[in-house]
């Protein structure tokens, strides 16, 4: 099939607001309105509670997983280079609908939730490692976007130093790069906030005095 129609098919699936739709369908409210302000699974935790940010988070990983999976449609033979290109290629066109998306006014979430599904799809050993620094960080500090930059900035350093046999492409080297880049800059409010001592915590486990 195709490779720009499939990228805009990745990009349409990607834009899926499961954040606004949930709030506004099932809550009557915008979650952009509420909390951080962000749609994603985190605030829609935060405002509108566990079973909300449950459905939010698995469905907003599915469409990067999903994305991904596109490229069978591709006549690319599946273990070339050109079929891993195709890959970071449609799971980045679903991480930027999620953060442009075109059926929610081009304001979504930060795409942390659609970047763990399409590095799943990729390599499900590295988004389970990247899992393991996000809990780690959530542990330690309670803060989720904290928890969020530091697995981001992991990502490459998995990529180009631990599993840097198992992913040769450039491509994917470069993509595990921009990759962190995206997550810092998508988290700039979150940056200045936790500079500033007011980013909202999580509370993991409650401690009975
Ligand atoms: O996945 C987004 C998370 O890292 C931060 O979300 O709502 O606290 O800005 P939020």
């Amino acid at each position: 099939m195709n490779i720009i129609f499939l990228l805009t098919l990745a990009y349409l699936l990607g834009s899926i607001p499961t954040a606004v739709w949930v709030s506004k369908r099932v809550y009557g409210l915008d979650i952009r309105d509420h909390g951080s302000g962000n749609a994603g699974a985190t605030n829609t935790f935060r405002v509108l509670g566990k079973k909300a940010g449950i459905w939010v988070m698995i469905v907003d990983m599915l469409k990067g997983f999903a994305a991904v999976k596109l490229c069978y449609l591709s006549a690319h033979p599946i273990h070339s280079e050109a079929m891993v290109n195709l890959q970071v290629g449609l799971g980045l066109a679903a991480v930027v609908g999620h953060i442009f998306p075109i059926w929610a006014g081009f304001r979504g979430g930060k795409g942390i939730a659609t970047l763990f599904g399409m590095i799943l799809a990729i390599q499900y050993y590295v988004a389970f490692s990247l899992v393991g620094v996000f809990l780690a960080m959530l542990f330690l500090t309670n803060y989720v976007s904290l928890s969020s930059i530091a697995a981001s900035v992991a990502f490459p350093v998995l990529i180009l130093f631990i599993f840097k046999d198992k992913a040769p492409e450039i491509s994917y080297k470069l993509f595990a790069i921009a990759t962190a880049c995206m997550v810092v800059l998508t988290h700039h409010k979150n940056i200045s906030r936790l500079l500033a001592g007011n980013e909202s915590k999580v509370k993991l486990i409650k401690r009975n005095k």
